[in-house]
């Protein structure tokens, strides 16, 4: 694994964004894996300024969402269809057929997660899959204990995962307790993988992550058995001693 540690959240975003915009432009019709969450946004904020500077051709780049709530209206503004708008297709005017989304108002929810495993081999996998880590080590929606083997699926969401989240909702409640989220070994395909991790709260995952061992109750340590990860940390995430899992 390649770690890059930086300072803050600010330098984080600018080696993050930097490395999606070098992906970019070594291969233009690049399949990159979304993230959401608050630890990314700085990143598309900076990938979008960089982008817009150098004038990048994005018209043939595909984006792969890593997950989405059921149960939310696109058109929520904590729904992940509207935060990619918000952050991404927005500011870029890319066009809607570029996005590739879990639908999670899809009433046949398991007809929708094979639709969209299918939907990601369709686009021949993604290329570059940004990640962030929740503080109980999830990654997409992947919460502990998750099969290493899972592709796209339904999950419920734990009670950590919903009130870390609750801090995007007007009421706590409103938080959904289902998502779509594409599986582990699904993630695990992906070609490269950078992960992101911002802040004390993430220490634990870090640390469970960077002690080699593989933990299911640690969904995040899986990439220790991926052969091209870059994991840009800030030094409050990495704070926490070694040997924490296990
Ligand atoms: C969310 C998302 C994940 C994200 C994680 C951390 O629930 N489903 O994809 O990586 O939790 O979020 P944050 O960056 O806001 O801490």
């Amino acid at each position: 694994m390649n770690i890059v540690t930086v300072k803050n959240d600010m330098q984080l975003s600018d080696v993050a964004s930097s490395q999606i915009l070098k992906a970019i432009e070594n291969k233009p019709d690049l399949v990159l894996g979304i993230a959401t969450g608050g630890t990314p946004a700085g990143t598309y904020q900076q990938l979008v300024k960089k982008v817009q500077l150098k004038s990048v051709d994005l018209s043939n780049i595909k984006t792969v969402n890593l997950d989405e709530y059921v149960g939310l209206a696109r058109d929520h503004e904590e729904s992940y269809w509207h935060y990619l708008h918000e952050h991404l297709y927005g500011p870029l005017e890319l066009s809607p057929d570029q996005a590739i989304i879990p639908n999670g108002l899809n009433k046949k929810l398991e007809e929708e997660c094979v639709r969209y495993e299918q939907a990601i081999q369709q686009v021949g996998g993604v290329d570059l899959q940004i990640l962030g880590v929740g503080r109980n080590g999830h990654i997409g929606f992947n919460e502990p204990g998750t099969s290493l083997d899972s592709k796209t699926h339904v999950v419920e969401l734990t009670d950590s995962t919903r009130q870390a989240n609750a801090r995007f909702f007007e009421d706590p409640s409103e938080v959904p307790t289902r998502a779509i989220t594409v599986g582990i070994s699904t993630i695990m395909k992906s070609r490269s993988i950078l992960l992101l991790a911002s802040g004390e709260e993430k220490a634990a995952a870090v640390s469970a992550l960077l002690s080699g061992k593989i933990d299911k109750n640690w969904p995040v340590t899986i990439l220790n058995e991926h052969p091209d990860v870059t994991l840009v940390v800030t030094e409050d995430a990495k704070a926490e001693e070694q040997g924490h899992a296990g």
